[in-house]
């Protein structure tokens, strides 16, 4: 299997350039800068006793606190070793040999896919329209007859474009998934900062249709991996059966069944986003010859001038101990694009002046 070529790899700079990874500022991973929860911090102490025992395999508790959380029957979430193993089991279980991916997106879904042996199509969001939805395009594709599709993948809110589809239009891609027999897959790793566009409600109508669900950004624990899956019961019976026993250790089951009742972090959270959103993005629009596109999230994509690119500003910031992610090799984007993740003010504020600093040297 290829190792991911994700954001957020600290440990490999810090390796590299000799520095502890407590120096980096990791723009790279879009985790919230709230950073994790007191409440998290509480439950990792108190579980601690626990790891004496294997982990329940059933997750019984935290599938009901999610299932709460969520208004659907426990029997419907499948829990995981980070969405990312939930990611990876779907095209063997579901067999999937062909799959549409809404692009350009998270590369995973394209990662899982070939390694299964699944024909993989993309139908992308244009940078002409600012990267938004093209929910037109990939209705003609379903409908047109010329491929039929096992399953279509759709990163709602997306990354890296930061652009949400709203559930309006994700209906129209279900009736028409649905009418090709074809699973949708909908990944909503970003969704608490639109939790209005969660088509989650719409699962009961639609028994193709999943939704994917990870607590390790929003709560700020990627270290701990966890992530859930949402769907008919009998599919969660069937992609369960391919997942290896006890993938879900008892700290992460704990601490997620804390932090999800943690409503204060939660609104916090949401609150110092949408307000930090719009200050960092003007203070990202203040650089010259740099556009940085909309975002309904906590990152946001950003098209570098014609003159640099991706790669070269990524190792200038990176000798500043910023690292951000480089989408260049991302299908559907150009050799100019990076994206970085929204922190705190400070941290804004010295990765603009980088950024505006960088591209001045590279130009004179
Ligand atoms: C859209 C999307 N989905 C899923 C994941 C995987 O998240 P995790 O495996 O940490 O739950 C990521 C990670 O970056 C992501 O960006």
């Amino acid at each position: 299997m290829t190792q991911p070529t994700h954001g957020g790899n600290v440990h490999k700079v810090a390796r590299e350039r000799r520095i502890s990874v407590d120096q980096i500022v990791d723009f790279s991973a879009n985790i919230n800068p709230l950073g994790f929860p007191a409440s998290g911090v509480r439950a990792i102490r108190s579980a601690l006793q626990q790891i004496v025992h294997y982990p329940d395999p059933a997750c019984w508790k935290l599938r009901h606190a999610l299932a709460q959380h969520c208004c659907v029957d426990p029997d419907m979430i499948l829990v995981g070793n980070g969405s990312t193993e939930l990611i990876h089991l779907l095209p063997r279980a579901l067999a999937i040999e062909s799959a549409l991916i809404i692009g350009p997106t998270f590369e995973e879904y394209a990662h899982a896919l070939t390694d299964a042996g699944s024909v993989v199509q993309y139908v992308h969001a244009r940078r002409e329209e600012r990267f938004r939805p093209p929910v037109q395009d990939v209705l003609k594709e379903l409908t047109a007859g010329r491929s039929r599709f096992d399953a279509v993948f759709l990163c709602n809110p997306n990354n890296p474009t930061g652009r949400v589809m709203n559930r309006w239009c994700v209906r129209e891609l279900a009736e028409a998934a649905d009418r090709q027999q074809a699973w949708l897959i909908v990944d909503e790793a970003f969704i608490d900062y639109c939790q209005t566009q969660s088509v989650v409600s719409m699962l009961n109508e639609y028994p193709r249709m999943m939704v994917l669900r990870s607590l390790t950004k929003f709560y700020a624990m990627p270290g701990l991996r966890i992530g859930y899956l949402l769907a008919a019961s009998k599919v969660v019976g069937q992609i369960q059966d391919r997942q290896p026993p006890w993938s879900v250790n008892s700290l992460v089951q704990d601490v997620s069944f804390s932090v999800l009742r943690d409503r204060t972090y939660a609104a916090r959270s949401r609150t110092f986003m949408k307000q930090e959103r719009s200050r960092f993005m003007c203070g990202l629009r203040s650089v010259p010859a740099m556009r940085a596109y909309p975002s309904a999230v906590n990152f946001v994509l950003i098209e570098l001038p014609a003159w640099t690119c991706a790669g070269e500003v990524t190792d200038r910031l990176a000798s500043e101990d910023l690292l951000v992610r480089d989408c260049s090799a991302l299908p559907g984007l150009t050799t100019q694009m990076i994206r970085v993740a929204i922190k705190t003010a400070k941290e804004n504020r010295r990765l603009i002046a980088a950024l505006g600093g960088c591209l001045r040297k590279i130009q004179s």
